[in-house]
């Protein structure tokens, strides 16, 4: 089985994440990048323009061909994925996907089909155990 571990971040705790995954497992980690600049506190609002489609966005990620299963480390914003997130999974069916998702609180909505929910809150000292956790079901 093909195995393909994609991030998507803004502030680097999915980098984190994923990277701590791929080792684990072994696998190399690949972001997914857009072409909007998400820095700084405007993109609390800037967000809202492309997550209701307003504005597009143009993604790049390492080629998806040929793999069964992805692991997909994503910020929740405003509860749900990140448009950039949105955009990766248009063309990929959810029951191939383990959705580990990062936050300050809240779970991510709309993801109920993902074929694995990881959910990581940001600073949680728990982050490591909830991973190797996770990459037990690999064995
Ligand atoms: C635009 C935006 C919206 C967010 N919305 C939520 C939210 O609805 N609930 C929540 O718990 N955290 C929310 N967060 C916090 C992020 O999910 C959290 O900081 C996450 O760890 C960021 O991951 P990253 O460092 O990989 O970007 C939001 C952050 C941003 C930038």
């Amino acid at each position: 089985m093909k195995i393909g571990i994609y991030y998507f971040t803004r502030t680097g705790n999915c980098k984190r994440i994923a990277e701590k995954i791929g080792e684990k497992l072994n696998l190399e980690v690949y972001p997914i990048k857009d072409d909007v600049d998400w820095t700084g506190f405007k993109a609390y609002f800037k967000f809202q323009s492309y997550a209701k489609g307003k504005k597009k966005m143009k993604i790049t990620y390492h080629d998806t061909d040929k793999l069964d299963r992805f692991i997909l480390v994503s910020p929740v914003w405003g509860s749900r994925m990140p448009p950039t997130v949105k955009l990766f999974l248009e063309n990929i069916p959810m029951e191939k996907v383990d959705m580990v998702v990062s936050s300050k609180m809240d779970k991510m909505r709309g993801i109920e089909d993902a074929n694995r929910i990881v959910h990581i809150k940001q600073y949680s000292s728990g982050e490591d155990e909830k991973i190797e956790e996770y990459i037990k079901t690999f064995v």
